[in-house]
This record gives C-alpha cells, sequence and structure tokens, in this order.
C-alpha cells in the first residue's frame, strides 16, 4: 500500500488527475471504475483541465460506476447518472455506449446487477478503480455488515449514509432508502485501487480502514488485501494515523 499525504486539495486533486489520465496514456484502452460524491469533484475538474489541454483522449476508454440510487429518476439532479454527465461525462470525448452506471429504474433489478457484473466481465478487468470512503468504512454503497456481498446487488441505505448526503437532497426524506452497488469482490479485482480520502472528518475511519483489523465492519479494510492501493489524502484526513 502506497499513501500519500497533500497539505493542499489543489495538490490532492491534481495528484489523483495524474494517476488517472497517466492511466489512459500508458492503456488508451483503459477500463476505469469511477465514483461519485464530494471526494471527485475536483479530481473530475483536474482531468477535464487535462482533456481541454490535449493531454488526454477518452475515445478508447471504458468507465463503470460503482453506484446508483434505486427509484430516483435518471435526469433528477442528485443522480449518478447526473452527477457524471455534470462533472465529467459532458466535458470530454467519451462516446456513450463506453459509459456504464447501473440503472436504479430498472424493472427488473436483480437482472440489471446480473447485467452490470457480465458487462463488467465482458470488458476484462478494470484497470483503475477510484474510491471515496464513508464515514462508516463503506466503499460503493457496500455498507458494514455480517457478510459482505461479492458482485452487484441491491442494497439498504445505512441511516448514517442517507445522513451524510442528505446534504446534496431538500431533506434527508428526499435521499433514497436502496440503491445498486458494484460488490466488494468486483472491486478488489481492479489491477489498480486508488483511494481518495479527504477531511477531519475521516480521520477516524481511515485509520480503522487501513490500520485496523480486516472486518465486514469497516469495508474499505477489505483493501488492505489489495497488492496494488494507492491512497491519497489531505493533512486533516491522514491526522490519526499511526
Ligand atoms: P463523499 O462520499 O465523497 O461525498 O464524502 C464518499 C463515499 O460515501 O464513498
Amino acid at each position: 500500500m502506497n499513501i500519500i499525504t497533500f497539505d493542499s486539495d489543489a495538490k490532492l486533486n491534481e495528484a489523483a488527475a495524474n494517476i488517472i489520465v497517466g492511466q489512459i496514456q500508458t492503456i488508451p484502452r483503459a477500463v476505469l471504475g469511477l465514483a461519485t460524491g464530494g471526494t471527485p469533484v475536483g479530481i473530475y475538474k483536474e482531468i477535464v483541465r487535462d482533456y481541454e489541454r490535449g493531454m488526454v483522449s477518452f475515445r478508447n476508454v471504458t468507465t463503470f460506476n460503482l453506484d446508483e440510487y434505486v427509484n430516483l429518476p435518471i435526469d433528477h439532479p442528485e443522480s449518478y447518472h447526473s452527477y457524471m454527465n455534470a462533472n465529467l461525462f459532458s466535458h470530454i470525448d467519451l462516446p456513450e455506449s463506453q459509459r456504464h452506471i447501473p440503472d436504479g429504474n430498472a424493472a427488473d433489478l436483480e437482472a440489471e446487477c446480473r447485467r452490470y457484473d457480465e458487462a463488467i466481465e465482458l470488458s476484462g478487468q478494470i484497470d483503475l478503480q477510484l474510491l471515496g470512503l464513508g464515514h462508516n468504512g463503506h466503499i460503493g454503497f457496500n455498507e458494514p455488515a455480517h457478510a459482505l456481498i461479492k458482485g452487484t446487488h441491491i442494497v439498504e441505505l445505512a441511516e448514517k449514509t442517507r445522513e451524510a448526503n442528505a446534504r446534496f437532497f431538500d431533506s434527508i426524506d428526499d435521499v433514497p432508502k436502496q440503491a445498486l452497488t458494484m460488490g466488494v469482490g468486483t472491486i478488489l479485482k481492479a489491477k489498480k485501487i486508488l483511494l481518495v480520502v479527504k477531511g477531519a472528518d475521516k480521520a477516524d475511519i481511515i485509520r480503522e480502514a487501513l490500520q485496523g483489523p480486516i472486518t465486514t465492519d469497516v469495508p474499505a479494510s477489505l483493501l488492505q488485501t489489495h497488492p496494488n492501493l494507492i491512497v491519497l489524502l489531505d493533512s486533516a484526513a491522514a491526522g490519526k494515523l499511526a
């Protein structure tokens, strides 16, 4: 595991973008696993800047997002479809047919989960998976549980997750109660994982995830088993590491 700490948000975002853009420069047909939430917004801005400077093309890239809410209309401003369009997809040359996000409005959600896993399998392995970290240790929407599920599945969102995400909605009652998420098995199969964590409010959970026991109570702790994990932290998030 390679942990790098940054004293500014700008430097952290630039470093994360460099890793992602570098991956595409090395493998133009790269398969990327993408994340949503507050953490990657600045990283996507940097990537768009690199694209506008002509440093990278997404023409041959394929992307798979980690998750999507269930029953939130696709054009709702807080759907992850809208998020990805606003923050990245509408600004770059990634063909629509090569962008994948689970369909939380599918009539048969179980079938949609199987379809999503098959699409990931068909693309080959994910070369680089970008991850944020939930306050409860979740990755994607894999919430703490007695057992974790390998593939894409329907998940009941933890209260802590709904509270954290309420800031994006008018009220917590508007935050969906379910989501579809890639499973930890798929996440761990990625060839390289880039975990990005920002803020003092995540200092305790990142310490547990990286330096505590490996337990399904902290899904991110499973990342300790990954052979190619890069962790980028701001100094606030790194504040409690041993
Ligand atoms: P955040 O979410 O980036 O909005 O803090 C991270 C996550 O829940 O995975």
